[in-house]
């Protein structure tokens, strides 16, 4: 057991930092800090490294064989969040969280139609979806930062009145302003999204990093899974 006073983002100096290959550490030169890469400047858990390691050691670097992963996202959910089985044989395997998003999107409109962003979001999210020929239309986050349900409704109502598709894009825990959409945000929004027929995806890849007193609620709990289709992955926390 660490310490309660260990600091993980304490434990590695700038020249070990700048060892590092990555592009936060290496696209630019040593006096610029690439603070918009979501990468953490910490030891990794030894779980993950000695996993690693052996997985170097027998040669274990083949094709992923799918197997496993979901089970162990069920485990991880419901101990951490505390949150009812995980449905697995509802989830699938995919290379990233982004690969996954825009495959759903794929699955779930046509090109032209739109899709609804919380603003200020991930910026990537323009990219991808634009690059997909979806449209973005913004309901932004009130001045709190909390999830703005009336104005999600009136732009799902707007879209809807002029004759194309949308799905909502959400970001819980909200990047970048950290914000954790609670379980009664999560269930009004599931509500206007049922009502008005349509699919809500849910990027939840920073699930596993909230602070005390701010519990992660997975948006499956409070939707029905025709409607709801969330992406998650371990690479956060
Ligand atoms: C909210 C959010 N979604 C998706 C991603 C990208 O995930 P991936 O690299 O798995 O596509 C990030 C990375 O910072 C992110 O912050």
């Amino acid at each position: 057991m660490q310490n309660r006073h260990w600091n993980p983002l304490e434990q590695l100096s700038l020249d070990q930092l700048r060892r590092r290959t990555s592009q936060k550490w290496s696209a630019h030169s040593s006096d610029v800090l690439s603070l918009w890469v979501a990468e953490m400047d910490v030891p990794l858990a030894p779980a993950v490294t000695n996993a690693l390691h052996h997985a170097v050691d027998i040669g274990d670097t083949g094709y992923a064989s799918r197997h496993g992963y979901a089970e162990a996202v069920a485990g991880f959910a419901s101990t951490r969040w505390d949150s009812p089985d995980l449905p697995i044989t509802h989830t699938r395997v995919l290379p990233d969280v982004m690969a996954g998003i825009i495959e759903v999107l794929r699955a779930s409109t046509e090109p032209g139609d739109s899709v609804i962003v919380t603003t200020p979001v991930y910026a990537p999210f323009f990219s991808y979806i634009s690059h997909a020929d979806r449209m973005i239309v913004e309901a932004p986050l009130t001045p709190t930062g909390r999830l703005d349900i009336n104005s999600i409704g009136n732009t799902i109502a707007r879209v809807q009145a002029s004759g194309r598709w949308c799905v909502v894009q959400l970001c819980t825990p909200h990047n970048p302003t950290g914000t954790v959409h609670t379980r009664s945000e999560l269930e009004s929004l599931a509500r206007v999204a049922r009502d008005a027929g349509i699919r809500v995806l849910s990027d939840e890849i920073h699930g596993p990093l909230v602070l005390p007193g701010a519990p992660f609620i997975p948006y499956f709990t409070v939707a029905n899974s025709e409607n709801a289709i969330a992406s998650t992955s371990a690479s956060k926390g």
